[in-house]
């Protein structure tokens, strides 16, 4: 039998999952500071609370959803995104009796794309909605958010925050029709994928990577005009706070976003570090999408990231130089080893022995995990009743009883 992992899917091990568990670990505290609660949803739904809310034409819902029947013969689709099943979620549980909800929640989702660098059937996200609120200051908040996040863990990457206002649902609808009348007078000139979006999706062909798609999107007409006032405002409010806030940002028309609910305010980190799949966050505002999944009429905003990406821009100290190490030359002196990992157990030290009695093994690993200290097991600690601290960093060595080794690290730290 050839058991290999299916196409596009991953392990998360070693450095990997050290990544995983930090990125979890600091949007749980940034979560907790900005006052959102954790929300975990089941991976799968019913097929229908994705199939219209995210486009019936979108590229996710065309082609990339895993959806099967269940044996009852109901159509069920493991999750592609996260802000519907939190609607839902929110929906079937009251949540939003008390608004404004705020809203977390990091788990895989899937979607059936070609996998690439930084592009996976299984990935894992991270995504924070807010529901009820109107203001531009949620706007404001979310970017916020997603940018102390990005700062705290990848603070030396190049990113860049790409802002797009798509006014509201009615307007956009009108923007498309003038698209779609614009394209068809071009649509020679386009690529035959974009030809094929004219009528369906015609706001994707203003995204296509394409040079003739480009040339063809450079002279379209412009969102601006179909923009209403009150949104104008909404959005001059958010440039202006990101700029009080030192936040850079690019004003970015060709930013559409690939899943059909947006409305108003979208937005996008970009880096161009990781390659073709250079979006580490997306997000905006879906005023009308609560409703139409039969909520109460009011709005909502959010993002979401890509942990895979963040992790691909993620430098950590892989190494235990944390852990106290420990050598021993002879398994005859096993019972004073356990005495010492006892004691380190009981007094929360974490340590680290590699299971050999061979004292330059041992060293060698803790060599090579950059280990900060390391306890000596020999013969005369052994007859001695004592323990041999040594200081790798200094080379220093210090003969000390049980009970002072916490002490004695305490001081050193
Ligand atoms: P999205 O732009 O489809 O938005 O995905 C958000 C992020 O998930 C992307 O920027 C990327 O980092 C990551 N991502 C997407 N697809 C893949 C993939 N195949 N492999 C690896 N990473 C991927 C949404 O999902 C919206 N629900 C975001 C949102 C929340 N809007 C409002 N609230």
């Amino acid at each position: 039998m050839n058991i290999r992992p299916v196409r596009g899917t991953h392990d998360l091990f070693g450095e990997e999952i050290q990544k995983y568990n930090i990125i979890k670990k600091i949007v749980s505290t940034h979560a907790d500071f900005y006052s959102f609660q954790e929300l975990k949803t089941p991976i799968f739904e019913f097929t229908e609370l994705f199939s219209k809310p995210l486009g019936e034409h979108s590229d996710v819902v065309l082609k990339e959803m895993y959806t099967f029947k269940d044996r009852n013969d109901e159509s069920i689709t493991l999750r592609p995104e996260y802000t519907t099943p939190m609607i839902r979620a929110a929906i079937s549980n009251n949540i939003l009796n008390d608004l404004p909800a705020k809203l977390f929640g990091i788990g895989p989702m899937f979607r059936r794309e070609r996998p690439q660098k930084g592009r996976y059937r299984q990935f894992n996200q991270i995504n924070f909605e807010i529901f009820g609120v109107k203001d531009f200051l949620a706007d404001l908040e979310l970017i916020i958010l997603a940018h102390d996040i990005l700062k705290k863990l990848i603070p030396s990457t190049d990113f860049v925050l790409h802002l797009n206002n798509l006014g509201q649902k009615e307007n956009l609808s009108d923007y498309k029709t003038s698209l779609r009348k614009y394209f068809n007078i071009n649509k020679n000139k386009l690529s035959s994928e974009s030809f094929d979006k004219i009528d369906k999706n015609p706001l994707r062909i203003l995204d296509s990577k394409d040079e003739a798609d480009i040339n063809v999107s450079n002279n379209a007409p412009s969102i601006q005009e179909f923009i209403n006032n009150e949104d104008k405002i909404h959005f001059e409010e958010i440039k202006k706070s990101l700029k009080l806030n030192d936040i850079k940002f690019v004003e970015d028309q060709k930013l559409v976003r690939g899943l059909d609910y947006y409305c108003s305010t979208v937005f996008e980190f970009k880096t161009s570090e990781i390659g073709a799949q250079d979006t580490l966050l997306g997000g905006g505002r879906y005023d009308g999408l609560i409703k139409a999944l039969g909520g109460p009429n009011i709005p909502g905003i959010g993002w979401a990231a890509g942990i895979e990406r963040i992790s691909m821009l993620m430098k950590i100290n892989k190494k235990l130089n944390n852990h106290i190490h420990i050598a021993i030359n002879n398994e005859k002196f096993k019972t004073h080893l356990q005495k010492i990992m006892t004691y380190l157990i009981k007094n929360n030290i974490p340590y680290y022995w590699n299971y050999k009695y061979n004292l330059k093994k041992s060293l060698t690993k803790a060599n090579s995990l950059d280990a900060n200290n390391i306890i000596i097991i020999g013969e005369n600690e052994f007859n001695n009743n004592f323990y041999t601290l040594k200081n790798l960093r200094t080379g220093k060595q210090s003969e000390l009883q049980i009970d002072e080794i916490k002490n004695f690290l305490n001081d050193k730290s």
